[in-house]
Order: structure tokens, then C-alpha cells, then sequence
């Protein structure tokens, strides 16, 4: 149990309890790929950035709650201002968020008029505020094809995903420099052994990963898109560079293929696992809703100036 999560009764049944919860509130639990086992077992709904969007754009439940990270409930918020949304750990953060502080970004975007500006969801609600549509990383080739090709695009937080799609497309991107700390560590000398030792097995990788990862894949693609993968491909094999999460619904849709988890680079930590990802547990779940608390506040003026670039991202993408 995480140290600051209050003494439950051990004899709780927590599946049980979250059961009963979630029919008392009238409340819904979406839950993201890399969540902990049990927390995507007891969600009513698991998926993708952008699957979990729609999914909150379109629930008539009554109460929100978001087994995922702080940027994934707030615009479940932003989507839906008169519900309740909880979180069951406020400090489960996103290294892409953090590292695009909204009042640097403004500066950035002041030094790039002309520009239209395409966030990646992994943004706070202020970063989506200045930009002109929304991307996950399911549908940012199709939103940055969706500008002429002589119109000039900033892309942000990440990186690594605007470089790839620049690479795809064969258009130029102007970059916010953020990274995602899990994806940013996967060792690429690691991987190439790890090749090697099976040469049978394909790679998927998820496009949060630098270039001289993405080389060596077979397939580049969100999770949702990995797990499509995993199901459709021959192979028997298949090593996975994304966060180890994904590993748990691969299993259940894939149990005669063998999954192997590509490590980070550094042997002493899990590096392949997301630490903010991590932060939420079932006892903070069944605390969250029992206590209905902590919830996502977003003021109304920002929440509306955030809303019109997710609104457009999901038109986009029906
Ligand atoms: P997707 O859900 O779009 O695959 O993104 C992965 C991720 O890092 C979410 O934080
Ligand atoms: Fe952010 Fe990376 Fe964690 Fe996703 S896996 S929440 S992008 S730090």
C-alpha cells in the first residue's frame, strides 16, 4: 500500500466495494492501458487517450472516475463541467505535461505567429487553451494532414511523437522540446539483443519513443493500436516497446503469443513502467469514491477555452 493511503479494514473486499460504489454514485471508471491489473479489471471501460475521451465525451453517468493521469481527468472535466471527476491520486502527473509550462509555451508560440498550434492530449488544460486542435497519439498523423500542406504547425509537448510524424508525413514540424521520461529510457542496445535472441519476433513500439528506437520496430502505433497489432499479426513473438501496462490486456487478447517487455536502460529500475501511471491503486480507488474526493477543478473560463480544440480533435477523428 502506498504510505500515504489511510489504514483500510483488511478484510475489505475492494472489488466489492468499488461494485457497490460505482452503482450508489452513478459513476463510471475509465481506466487507461497502463494502470495496474486490477484497476483494469474492475473499470467499466479500458482503452487509449483517445478511446477514454470519447468514451467521457459520450457517458450519461452521473460521476466520473479516471484510473489514469492528471491531464486524462481534467479533460474529462473540460468535456463534462456540471459532472463530478475523480482521480484517485491528484499527484499522478505526466512528465509531457510538466514540461511545458504554460507561461513558457505562450512565449514560444509568440516567437512562431502564423503557426497553427496541434497539442498532444499529455498537455494541462492551459497548454490546450492556446492551441488550435487536440492530437493522441491514435489520430496525430490524421490531424496534422488535416492542415494544408503550406500552412506552418507547431507541435507539442512531445518531441519524439512531432518528429515521427514529421518523418511519416514528410513535413515540417516546429518542436516543443518535451519528452516522455518512460519512453525517452528504452535502450536501444538492449532492444537490438534482445532481437537478436529472438529472431522470430516482431517489435511494436509506441511513437512516444525516439527515433533510433522506432528504427528497429515492425510496427509504430498508440497502444490501442499495439494491441490490434498483437492480435492480428503471425507472429508468435512480439516485443514491446511502450509502457508495461499494455502487457496485462495483451495477455488476456493474445495468450498464445509470447510478449517480450523491452527493458530501459537502466538495470536497477523498472524504467518500463510509468511512475505517475503507478501512483493509483484499488485502495485509492475505493478511497476516492467512497470519499468522493480528490476531484478535478478546472475554472470555467479556461475549461471553455480548452474545450474548443478537444471538441475539434474529436470531430476530426469520428
Ligand atoms: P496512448 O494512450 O495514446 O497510446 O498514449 C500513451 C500514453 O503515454 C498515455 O499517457
Ligand atoms: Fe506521461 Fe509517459 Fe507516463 Fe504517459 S507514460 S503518463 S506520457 S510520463
Amino acid at each position: 500500500m502506498h504510505e500515504d493511503t489511510p489504514a483500510l479494514d483488511p478484510g475489505l473486499d475492494l472489488f466489492a466495494g468499488i461494485d457497490r460504489l460505482r452503482r450508489d454514485l452513478n459513476a463510471v471508471i475509465l481506466a487507461h492501458y497502463y494502470q495496474e491489473p486490477d484497476l483494469q479489471d474492475i473499470a467499466d471501460h479500458v482503452g487509449d487517450s483517445l478511446a477514454l475521451s470519447r468514451r467521457a465525451a459520450e457517458t450519461d453517468a452521473e460521476v466520473i472516475v479516471f484510473a489514469g493521469v492528471h491531464f486524462m481527468a481534467e479533460t474529462a472535466k473540460i468535456l463534462n463541467p456540471d459532472k463530478q471527476v475523480l482521480l484517485p491520486d491528484l499527484e499522478a502527473g505526466c512528465s509531457l505535461a510538466d514540461g511545458c509550462p504554460p507561461d513558457e509555451f505562450a512565449t514560444f508560440l509568440a516567437k512562431h505567429p502564423g503557426h497553427k498550434v496541434i497539442s498532444y492530449i499529455n498537455c494541462s488544460a492551459e497548454t490546450k487553451a492556446m492551441s488550435d486542435v487536440i492530437c493522441t497519439s491514435s489520430n496525430a498523423l490524421h490531424i496534422v494532414e488535416s492542415f494544408p500542406s503550406d500552412q506552418p504547425l507547431v507541435f507539442a509537448p512531445d518531441r519524439y511523437l512531432g518528429s515521427y510524424v514529421a518523418r511519416r508525413l514528410g513535413r515540417e514540424l516546429v518542436l516543443w522540446p518535451g519528452s516522455c521520461e518512460v519512453h525517452e529510457m528504452f535502450s536501444e542496445r538492449k532492444l537490438v539483443e534482445l532481437k537478436t535472441d529472438h529472431p522470430a519476433a516482431v517489435v511494436a513500439a509506441h511513437p512516444e519513443c525516439p527515433e533510433a528506437i522506432l528504427q528497429h520496430a515492425d510496427h509504430v502505433g498508440s497502444t490501442a493500436a499495439i494491441l490490434r497489432f498483437a492480435r492480428e499479426t503471425d507472429a508468435e513473438q512480439i516485443i514491446v516497446v511502450t509502457e508495461s501496462g499494455i502487457l496485462h490486456q495483451m495477455a488476456k487478447e493474445c495468450p498464445d503469443k509470447q510478449l517480450i517487455p523491452a527493458p530501459g536502460a537502466d538495470e536497477t529500475c523498472n524504467c518500463n513502467e510509468c511512475p505517475y501511471m503507478k501512483m493509483n491503486t484499488l485502495e485509492k480507488l475505493y478511497l476516492c469514491m467512497r470519499d468522493r474526493t480528490p476531484e478535478i477543478v478546472v475554472a470555467p473560463d479556461l475549461a471553455a477555452r480548452a474545450l474548443a480544440p478537444i471538441e475539434r480533435m474529436l470531430e476530426l477523428s469520428r
